[in-house]
């Protein structure tokens, strides 16, 4: 049933958990019982530590991160390591899980619990479940049918779908799998003209939102990627053109009819860009705009001020932007406070668990979204394997909320959370 080779991805995965930091030291048992277990903020260490009974089906699965380790099985190597990266010393991405540490729910009792509406609504549409599809490049790295799956998944819970620039499908065929309504992430690159021309695709084929990413202005040391990608036997030249930006988004179905090479960009990265670039993507376009990658208030405050910008999304690009170490559900208080309720805040960056989605909402977030469990959905099964994680992650909420007392959405204000 594997896409790649079973028996060599196997054992490139003994060596990923040999090399664990984790696991340095003692082995398995030294987790066993008490301890510094509870310091873990990854689970992945319990349930699936035996990688010859890692789940077989999607059903089998308990929890979204038992979909990883047969992602990382079925996944050749570099495509895994690109997708579990953070960068620099990954205290960003290790600080996205542990950042909910820090706030603690605060349940009410004696509520009628037995109906929780999960719905929330975002600029007029409702959704059945407050978690979104974040956008990921190339899904077609983890399975066959790529961002297709995903969009089929989706569709299934009636979730928020943001589409990446650099998907492995266009814009067109995702709506189109989605039944529409599928926002188009933005990555702008250098050029105005580039950008324009991905903006009037997404526009034409129905997007009702472009979601411009603010957060990619360097370059980065992915040093997992670097590390699981020496393991890979294939050539990654087979498969991607080797070349700059042009020969990179030749492959890419959004950028289909675009001449990069025209614009001579040194890279796709939008170092230049200012909110000069907003105003004028304002002029350009019916869409709604929305900015991924807000972290400070400042810049949250300006977004609501700027009468040009429609939402934002507190993003650190799950740990893949920079290392600054803060974690987003660390900056949410404060970018709340600082939008004031004026536009909607969608957040994403380590969200595995209902718990996670719920002290968001609490803290005030509109909706959530998921990078890397979905592409562990994928890699492992396809899209049934990302139906099911959604599907955890819908009832993980639904059950957090009631805990809670809560029976809808709006019911969870910041009352329900503190700082631990
Ligand atoms: C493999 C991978 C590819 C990504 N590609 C993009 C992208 O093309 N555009 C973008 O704005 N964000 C991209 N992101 C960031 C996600 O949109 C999102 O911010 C992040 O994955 C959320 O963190 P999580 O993976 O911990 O859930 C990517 C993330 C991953 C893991």
């Amino acid at each position: 049933m594997s896409r790649f080779d079973r028996a060599a991805s196997r054992r490139h995965f003994l060596q990923f958990l040999a090399g664990s930091p984790l696991l340095a030291g003692g082995g398995l048992a030294a987790f066993a019982g008490e301890g510094p277990a509870t310091k873990f903020p990854d689970p992945l260490i319990w349930a699936p530590l035996d990688p010859d009974n890692l789940i077989k089906s999607p059903k089998e699965a308990i929890n979204v991160f038992d979909f990883e380790p047969v992602c990382r099985v079925n996944v050749p190597p570099a495509h895994f390591g690109y997708m579990a990266s953070g960068i620099d010393d990954e205290i960003t991405l290790r600080a996205n899980r542990e950042g909910f540490l820090k706030f603690q729910l605060r349940p009410r009792r004696l509520n009628d619990v037995s109906k929780v509406d999960t719905s929330v609504e975002v600029f007029g549409v409702t959704y059945d479940s407050p978690i979104g599809i974040a956008p990921t490049g190339g899904n077609r790295a983890y399975d066959p049918d790529g961002e297709i799956a995903v969009a089929k998944a989706a569709k299934v819970g009636n979730h928020l779908e943001i589409l990446s620039t650099q998907a492995s499908t266009s814009i067109d065929d995702a709506n189109k799998a989605r039944g529409g309504n599928v926002w188009f992430q933005l990555y702008a690159s250098p050029s105005w003209d580039i950008a324009k021309a991905l903006v009037k695709r997404a526009e034409n084929a129905g997007s009702p939102v472009v979601a411009v990413t603010i957060d990619r202005v360097a370059g980065r040391n992915q040093e997992t990627f670097s590390r699981l990608r020496r393991q890979d036997a294939r050539v990654c030249g087979d498969c991607h053109e080797p070349g700059g930006p042009d020969a990179a988004t030749r492959s890419k179905p959004n950028f289909a009819g675009i001449d990069v090479a025209a614009a001579r960009v040194p890279n796709l990265l939008s170092a230049n860009m200012t909110w000069d670039f907003v105003r004028r993507l304002r002029d350009t376009t019916r869409m709604k705009i929305v900015l991924k990658g807000i972290l400070a208030h400042e810049d949250a405050k300006l977004a609501a001020e700027s009468g040009v910008v429609d939402g934002i999304i507190v993003s650190n690009h799950g740990g893949r932007g920079e290392d600054s170490g803060r974690s987003t559900i660390d900056a949410l208080p404060e970018i709340i406070e600082a939008v004031n309720g004026r536009i909607p805040v969608l957040i994403d960056s380590g969200f595995r668990r209902g718990t996670d989605v719920v002290k968001a909402l609490a803290i005030g977030a509109t909706a959530v979204c998921v990078g890397r469990p979905y592409l562990w959905g994928l890699g492992a099964f396809g899209q049934a394997g990302v139906e099911r994680v959604l599907e955890i992650l819908r009832t993980e909420t639904r059950t957090a909320m009631a805990q809670c007392g809560v029976r809808n959405v709006k019911e969870l204000t910041p009352a329900f959370v503190r700082r631990a």
